[in-house]
Parts: structure tokens; sequence; C-alpha cells
């Protein structure tokens, strides 16, 4: 088929290379000059294993171009889908006014039928919103559908997670854009669960709000095992083999970040309040994740008594591993919260550093994890790169002015580290 794709970021460029990976003619369009510039001479603007490979083999054989221009995109594909950015206005709402400005956009340009779905996460209702857009703007005679179909890409393994799907949800309103929609699919052989727009934008809303759900549950039932004495690790076991409870998701640490949990747990949050649903559980599980971040500094200070003037190691920076995205990763909140006591930071992501450098004022960045500990009062672990299973924990200790970790997201053996002279402080290991 003939894809075309509005907005080039995470979702859409990842969406369109696998596109055309199955053999699709993909056209993947973006307003930034630069971006387009970049990704046609084959450079890739975020770090996403596999992704850059992908990206060349796919223009070698001439099934994947990038172009600046909607009216382009419109004309060459079959089906477009729309994967533009909706940030977090002040109120938390999504800020939906690029979904609007493109729907527009391929109104003008529409001459004849074209699926357009919206792949960006939005709220409940926005597919209506699409379809009247379109309506109002287009010229006369031509046809079109609207669909939805939410991704559920995580970073760091999306080109996995896109060919290899637990499930593809598609919200249609006509039997010709699921018949479309299924033979785009169809390669991949995943269920699909077919469901009217509306249902299939709140099924995305629904599954983040449920995961960020669990992992603040975990987070509080560790500061219970703190408090208490017990192991949150555990617990989580304990938790995790009930089929109806699941493992994933139950790994408590410094709190959830990234561009897409805390942002569409809001949205989902002002959303239902327009509607007039009262859900508080949604705005509990994001105040239990801001209090996790400074529930760990102050952690921090509980072991090290005065803060200022002290100079703590931080190893990993990105929301998560295998990912240089620093968007509301909480790494920035616990070190600005550090700094603002009088600490001094020095720190060390594999792949984060350059994104980092512009958010997080007045760090030292260093080139390994051990010029992090060099000289430290103690080391703090944000993000649990595998590069740092493997550090020699001797060599960290020797350089360090006190062996002391802080294990925000329990990923070392509190046993081993404690035998080999740490002093260890996880998260929910028992203070
Ligand atoms: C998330 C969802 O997992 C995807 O299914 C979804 O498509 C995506 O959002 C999206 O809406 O685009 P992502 O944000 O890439 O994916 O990252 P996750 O792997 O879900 O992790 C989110 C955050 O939760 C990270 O900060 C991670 O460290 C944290 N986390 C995750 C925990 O603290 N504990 C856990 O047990 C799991």
């Amino acid at each position: 088929m003939k894809i075309g794709i509005i907005g080039s970021g995470y979702v859409g460029l990842v969406t369109g290379v696998c596109f055309a990976h199955l053999g699709n003619d993909v056209i993947c369009v973006d307003n930034d000059l630069q971006k387009v510039a970049m990704l046609r001479k084959g450079k890739v603007p975020i770090y996403e294993p596999g992704l850059s490979e992908m990206i060349r083999q796919n223009r070698l054989e001439k099934r994947l171009s990038f172009s600046t221009s909607i009216a382009e995109a419109v004309d060459f594909a079959d089906v477009i889908f729309i994967s533009v950015n909706t940030p977090p206005k002040e109120n938390g709402e999504a800020d939906l006014s690029s979904v609007e400005n493109v729907a527009r956009e391929i109104a003008r340009n529409l001459k004849e039928y074209r699926l357009i779905v919206e792949k960006s996460t939005v709220p409940v209702q926005t597919g209506e919103w699409i379809y009247k857009t379109i309506r109002e703007n287009h010229k006369k005679g031509a046809q079109f559908d609207v669909a939805s179909n939410p991704e559920f890409l995580r970073e760091g393994s999306a080109i996995h997670d896109f060919l290899q799907p637990d499930r593809i949800v598609i919200g249609v309103s006509s039997t010709k854009a699921e018949t479309i929609l299924k033979k785009l699919y169809a390669p991949l052989k995943a269920p699909i669960v077919v469901t009217d727009i509306k249902s299939a934008e709140l099924i995305k809303h629904a599954s983040n709000s449920f995961l960020a759900t669990k992992i603040a549950f975990i987070n509080a039932v560790g500061r219970v095992c703190d408090a208490a004495g017990a192991d949150v690790e555990q617990v989580a076991k304990g938790l995790g083999l009930d089929p109806r409870i699941g493992p994933s998701f139950l790994k408590a640490g410094v709190g959830f970040g990234g561009f897409c949990f805390p942002k569409d747990l809001s949205a989902f949050y002002r959303m239902s309040e327009k509607l007039g649903v009262k859900f508080g559980l949604l705005k509990e599980v994001l105040d239990i994740n801001e209090d996790q971040k400074q529930y760990f500094v102050q952690k921090i200070e509980n072991a090290l008594w005065n803060l200022k003037g002290k100079t703590l190691g931080v190893l990993g920076l990105a929301f998560k591993p295998d990912t240089d995205d620093m968007r509301f990763a909480p790494s920035i909140t616990i070190i600005e919260s550090l700094q603002r006591e009088g600490v001094h930071i020095q720190a060390y992501d594999p792949q984060a550093m350059a994104k980092a450098r512009p958010v997080l004022k007045k760090v030292k960045f260093v080139r390994d994890p051990y010029q992090a500990a060099a000289g430290a009062d103690a080391l703090v672990v944000l993000t649990e790169w595998c590069e740092f299973k493997n550090l020699d924990f001797e060599r960290v200790k020797k350089s360090m002015r006190h062996p002391v970790l802080f294990d925000g997201r329990n990923m070392f053996d509190p046993k081993e580290l404690k035998k080999m002279g740490f002093q260890y402080h996880g998260i929910g290991r028992g203070a």
C-alpha cells in the first residue's frame, strides 16, 4: 500500500519505517525542515536500537522517503496516519492544535478517497473532531474515512513492539476502513481488535493509565516496606505470580517518566473531568509518582546528614534505559532538588548526555561511570542501564570518598554490595 505519515517524531518515524519494512511505499512528512534534511542524509534524530539501519535499508530499496509537504503525502498515499505531537497544556489537557492543523491541511489537499488514521495519542472524541474538521474544509466530492489506530510502542524496543505486537487496535466507522487496515496489518499475524473509534481512543489512555497505576502502586508498597523493614522485590514477586496481577510493571524505583505516562494520565484525568466523571485514582497515581522522587531525595538526605557541599555521582539520566529521551525524566526533578540543597553533581549516561546538557544546568557531565564515582560522597543510580550491571565495584569503591550507593532502580544485589563494604540504599528494601 501507499502510506503517508504526518509527523516524523518518535511514533511517526518508527511506524513509517516498519510499514516500509513490510513492503509498503511510505512517505514520512514533518514540518521541521532541518529534521527532514537530516533524515534525507540518512541521519536519525533519535536513538532507537535498530532504527537507523532499517531507515538506510528501506531508503536503499526505495520504499521510504521524507518530505515537508502534507500535500505531497495526500496526493501519494491511500492511507494517511496523523502522528503529530499532542503535548500537555499547563492544565494537563492534551494540546490538539497540531492535530487540527494537520486535519485542515489534509482536507485542503483531498482529491479522492483517503483513509485518515489517528496514530497520535489523543483523548476520546478527537476522531469526531478530525472528521468534522476535514468535512468542513475539503473540496466537494472527495470521499474519506477517519479511523483510530493507537500505538503501543515502548521507547527502546519500539521496532520489536511494532513488528511483534500483542494486539492491534483499530477503531473504525466503515467496513471500507476496517478492510484497508486489516489488510495493512495482515503480515504481522497479530490479534486485531476492531472497535468503534471512541473505544479505540480510550483503549490507549486506559492502557497507559493502568500500567502507570501498577508502578505507583508498587512504589507506595515500597515505602511501606521501607517503613516496616520488608523487601518490595520479594513482595512484587509474590504478587506478580498471581496470573490475575502479572509480574510486569511491578518494579519499584524513582517513579515513571517519559513523554507518555505523565502526559497521558493528566490528559485522561482532564478528559474524564470534562465528561463529568470523577476519576481521582488517576490524580493519586500522578501524586504518588511526584512524591516518589522527593521520597528518594529525602532518603539521600537522611543517610548523608548535611547535603550542602557534598558531591554525588549520578549514573543514568534518561527516563529509562535504551533511550536518549530526557522528557519528564525523574533524574531532572531529583538532580534539581539535590542541587537546591547545595549538592555538586557529576553525571554519566550512555546515551542521554547530549539531550541532558541543555536541561540540567551546573551538572558536570563525565565520560564514564568511574569518573562519576571518583571523589564522590555517594553514588546515585537513576536509570538501570545494562552496562552498569558489570561495573567493577572494587574500583568504584576505591575512587569514592565514601562507599555509599543509592540504588534508585533496585538493580543491584544489596547483599553483594554490603559484603564489598558499600552502604546500600535501595527503594523499598528496608530503609
Ligand atoms: C509507554 C508504554 O509502555 C507503551 O505501551 C506506550 O505505547 C508508550 O508509553 C506510549 O504511549 O507511546 P514508554 O514510555 O516508552 O512506553 O516506556 P515504559 O517502558 O512503559 O516505561 C515508562 C516509565 O515507567 C519509565 O520511566 C520506566 O522506568 C518506568 N517503569 C516501568 C517503572 O518505574 N517500573 C516498572 O515496572 C516499569
